[in-house]
């Protein structure tokens, strides 16, 4: 990696699912760049495509078009051997957590080490330090079935960073809990932000999420970007963008559907 890449790069990449006789464009070409350290936010209704960006960043999904860089590599052209290795710089959470429920929370943290072939000493002492960062260090023999939604997401959040990644992509990942408990993990993203200089692509329906911890924001409608704006100086100009700044400030019978729902 040459240090004036930028971390992650999408040129043109796009995504279709389905047949040649009815495709799905999940994602049209989209252009996206971030540097070290920038956090962006994906803003989008339901289908709007922002999962399917999100997972052609690590390659989860292959584009139909268009080249992905992570630190000016493309990884694309890969073979799957140094693909997997790259993906290593790429950690992700989710919504849902997507925790093992038979395995307690060190060893949920120290399974994903396992598969990338780590000795038994370094998975325990990375795991350890994993769940310190998230503040769970007394959690660690604990079941999922015995821990909090936030207590499972920092759980989550301490897999994803035990292999010590450069970005970290976050799919919806404080949408199941209270503003409490989310704003508790929003926090906790920031601070990896500020203390390791993490790169963030953060999904969220939410304008507050983004608000809080984006410098920028991408919005997607019907797989293509509608919208990109500067979270200090936010100033929409696609009718979605401005619904979402709208509902931020509540709901009235006077707020405008952006498209009537059929
Ligand atoms: N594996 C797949 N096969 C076929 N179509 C898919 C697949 N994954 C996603 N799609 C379609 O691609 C479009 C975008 O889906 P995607 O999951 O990216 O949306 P999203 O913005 O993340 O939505 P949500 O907010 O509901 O999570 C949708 O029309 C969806 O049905
Ligand atoms: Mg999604």
């Amino acid at each position: 990696m040459t240090s004036d890449s930028p971390m992650i790069e999408l040129q043109g990449v796009s995504k279709t699912y389905g047949t040649a006789q009815a495709p799905v464009h999940a994602l049209l070409p989209t252009d996206l760049t971030l540097a070290q350290g920038e956090v962006v936010g994906l803003l989008g209704f339901s289908g709007a495509g922002k999962s399917t960006l999100l997972r052609l960043i690590n390659l989860l999904e292959v584009p139909s078009s268009g080249r992905v860089l992570i630190g000016g590599r493309d990884l694309t052209s890969l073979p799957a051997a140094e693909l997997r290795q790259a993906r290593q710089q790429v950690g992700m959470i989710f919504q849902q957590f997507n925790l093992l429920s038979s395995r307690s929370a060190l060893e949920n943290v120290s399974f994903a080490l396992e598969v990338a072939g780590l000795s038994s000493a370094q998975r325990r002492e990375r795991s350890r330090e994993a769940l310190s960062a998230v503040g769970l260090s007394d959690k660690e023999s604990a079941y999922p079935a015995q821990l909090s939604g936030g207590q499972k997401q920092r759980v989550a959040i301490a897999r994803a960073l035990a292999m010590r990644p450069q970005i970290l992509l976050s799919d919806e990942a404080t949408s199941a809990l209270d503003p409490h408990t989310a704003l508790s993990i929003l926090r906790l993203l920031k601070q990896l932000k500020r203390e390791r200089g993490m790169t963030m692509v953060v999904v969220t329906h939410d304008i507050k999420v983004a608000s809080y911890l984006c410098e920028r924001s991408v919005v997607l409608e019907k797989g293509a970007v509608v919208d990109r704006i500067d979270m200090s100086r936010p100033e929409p100009v696609s009718r979605l963008g401005r619904f979402f700044f709208e509902t931020a400030k509540g709901w009235t019978d006077q707020t405008e559907l952006p498209q009537e729902e059929t």
